[in-house]
C-alpha cells in the first residue's frame, strides 16, 4: 500500500515524500522585489518536504497586487532565486516557483506608472490586497486589449525561462483564486466578446495557451498548474458550471504531459465542502489523456484525511500551507504524530525573521 512518506516521480520531478509546501504569500522581497537571504534561510528549513511550491511570484511589474511579493523576470531576481534553489537541492528537496499575474487584484500604487491592473474585465473586484501595513479597496481595472494577449503569453514563457535559470525543478501556473488566468475562466467575472470570452473553450483560451507556451519552453513534465473551481476568493463569485468549464480544461492541457494538477478543493482556507464540486470525475478526466499525471489536494488537510486521501488513492499528493509555516519540520512531524505548533496570524505577511525563519524544528 502506498503511503503519505512513500517517494513519487511526478514528470521530472522525484520527490523524497507526498507532503508538499503549499505556496503562500509572505511579503517580505525587498527592493528590486528579489528574495532576501531570509528567504532562503526559510525554504532551506522547509526542505524535507517532498516538494516545496514557492509563494506566488509575478512574471512581470503589471503582475503585482500586494505589497513586496517576489518577482520571477529580472536578472537580479533570478540570482536571488538561485541562492533559494541551492539551498533547497543541499537540503536534498525539489522546488518549483509558482508563476502569478494577478490581474485586477491590485492597486494602482502598486502598478508600473501607477497604471490601471489589467483584467479580462473593466469591472472592480469587491476585494481587498495588502500594501505596507493595511489592506485597501483593489483598484477599477482596465480590460486588456485582445492584441495584448500575445504579450502576456510571452511574459509567461519568459519568467519559466527564467525559473530555469534560476535552478527550479519546474514551474506551477497560478491559475486559481480570482487572479488574472480566473478572471479569463469564470463567466462571473469575464464579460468579453472576443475569442477569450463567452463560451467555454473562448474562456479557457489564455489559460490552455499559457500551459502551452509554458510547456514548449521548459517541458511538459516541469509544468504544473494550480486551479480551484469554486473557491469565491477575490470577488471570484462562482462560474455557471464550473464543472464542464475545467473537464474542458482538462482536455486540452492534460496532453501536455505535465508533472501535477494542484486543485483547491472548497473555498481557499475555509470550507471544503460548499459548494459541491465533483474532484474525483475531474481527476478522471484528466487521467484519461494523461494517464500518470500526480494529483496534488489541498485545503486545510490534516494528518488523518492526509494519509487517508493517499492510502486510497484519491490523491497522489498533499499540500499543507498554514502548517508549513509554524512546522518547518512537518514532514517528521505527521510521520512520528507529534504535535503541531499554532501559526500566528499577525506575523505572516511582512517584516523580517519573526514569525519567518524563528519557528523551531520539534525537540
Ligand atoms: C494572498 O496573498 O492572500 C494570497 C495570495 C495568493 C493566493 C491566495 C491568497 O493564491
Amino acid at each position: 500500500m502506498t503511503t503519505l512518506f512513500d517517494p513519487l516521480h511526478a514528470g521530472a520531478l522525484q520527490l523524497a515524500n507526498r507532503i508538499v509546501m503549499a505556496p503562500l504569500t509572505r511579503q517580505r522581497a525587498r527592493a528590486g522585489l528579489v528574495p532576501t537571504a531570509l528567504t532562503t534561510e526559510y525554504y532551506r528549513q522547509r526542505a524535507s518536504a517532498g516538494l516545496i511550491v514557492t509563494e506566488a511570484s509575478q512574471i512581470c511589474p503589471a503582475g503585482q497586487g500586494y505589497g513586496d511579493t517576489p518577482g520571477i523576470y529580472s536578472r537580479e531576481q533570478v540570482a536571488a532565486w538561485r541562492r533559494v534553489t541551492d539551498a533547497v537541492h543541499a537540503a536534498g528537496g525539489q522546488v518549483v516557483i509558482q508563476l502569478w499575474h494577478v490581474g485586477r487584484i491590485s492597486h494602482v500604487t502598486l502598478q508600473p506608472g501607477g497604471a490601471a491592473p489589467v483584467s479580462s474585465t473593466a469591472r472592480t473586484a469587491v476585494a481587498k490586497t495588502r500594501i505596507g501595513e493595511g489592506l485597501v479597496e483593489v483598484s477599477a481595472p482596465r480590460a486588456l486589449r485582445t492584441d495584448e494577449l500575445p504579450g502576456l503569453i510571452e511574459d509567461y514563457r519568459h519568467a519559466a525561462r527564467c525559473a530555469m535559470d534560476a535552478g527550479f525543478d519546474g514551474v506551477e501556473v497560478h491559475g486559481a483564486n480570482g487572479y488574472l488566468l480566473d478572471q479569463f475562466l469564470r463567466d462571473s467575472i469575464n464579460d468579453r466578446s472576443d475569442a477569450y470570452g463567452g463560451s467555454i473553450a473562448n474562456r479557457a483560451r489564455l489559460l490552455v495557451e499559457v500551459m502551452r507556451a509554458v510547456a514548449s519552453e521548459i517541458g511538459g513534465d516541469r509544468t504544473a498548474v494550480r486551479i480551484s473551481p469554486v473557491t469565491p476568493s477575490n470577488g471570484a463569485g462562482q462560474d455557471s458550471d464550473p464543472q464542464a468549464l475545467h473537464e474542458y480544461v482538462a482536455g486540452q492541457i492534460a496532453p501536455l504531459g505535465l508533472a501535477y494538477l494542484h486543485v483547491i478543493e472548497g473555498a481557499t482556507g475555509g470550507a471544503r465542502d460548499t459548494p459541491p464540486f465533483d474532484y474525483a470525475a475531474l481527476k478522471a478526466s484528466y487521467r484519461r489523456a494523461h494517464p500518470c499525471l500526480a494529483w496534488m489536494v489541498n485545503n486545510s488537510y490534516t494528518r488523518e484525511m492526509a494519509l487517508t486521501a493517499v492510502a486510497s488513492g484519491t490523491a497522489d499528493l498533499v499540500a499543507f500551507g498554514r502548517p508549513f509555516i509554524s512546522n518547518p519540520d512537518l514532514v517528521r512531524r505527521l510521520r512520528d504524530d507529534l504535535p503541531l505548533a499554532e501559526v500566528n496570524r499577525e506575523t505572516i505577511y511582512g517584516g523580517g525573521e519573526v514569525g519567518y525563519t524563528d519557528y523551531p524544528a520539534a525537540a
